[in-house]
């Protein structure tokens, strides 16, 4: 085998390892609760996109359900906050 081969194969190896552990998992999970439980449904039905659209509903900053003040940009919620439908 040629370094360059050998390279290429660690370089693949890296990529995948960050998919892996990226987004962190001790995010905090979309609760199963009356607020949250209609979400499983559009998640499974038409996306994690079209979920996302209602977030802002409740989670805002002034009178909402406030985010953490160390919050990071949130423009995709279930991108990090992970909701599971089977
Ligand atoms: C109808 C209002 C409402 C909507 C819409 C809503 N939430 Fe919430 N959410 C709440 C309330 C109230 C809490 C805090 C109490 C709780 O844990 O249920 C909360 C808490 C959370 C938490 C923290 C759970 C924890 O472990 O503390 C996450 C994460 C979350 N919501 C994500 C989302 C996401 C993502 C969406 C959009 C798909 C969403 N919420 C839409 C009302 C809402
Ligand atoms: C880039 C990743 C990321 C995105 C996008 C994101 N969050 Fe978060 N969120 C976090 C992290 C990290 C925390 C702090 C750790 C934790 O409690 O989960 C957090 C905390 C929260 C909390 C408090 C959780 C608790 O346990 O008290 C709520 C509520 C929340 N996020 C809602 C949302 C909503 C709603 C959106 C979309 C508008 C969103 N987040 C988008 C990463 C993200």
């Amino acid at each position: 085998m040629k370094k360059r081969d050998i390279l290429l194969i660690l370089g693949g190896l890296l990529i995948i390892g960050v998919l892996w552990m990226a987004p962190e998992e001790s995010t905090s999970r979309v609760p199963k609760d009356e607020n949250h439980e209609r979400f499983y449904t559009i998640v499974k039905a038409e996306g994690k996109k079209a979920a996302e659209k209602f977030c802002g509903e409740c989670h805002y900053d002034d009178g909402g359900v406030p985010f953490p003040a160390e919050h990071p940009p949130k423009n995709r919620c279930l991108f990090c906050h992970k909701i599971i439908v089977n």
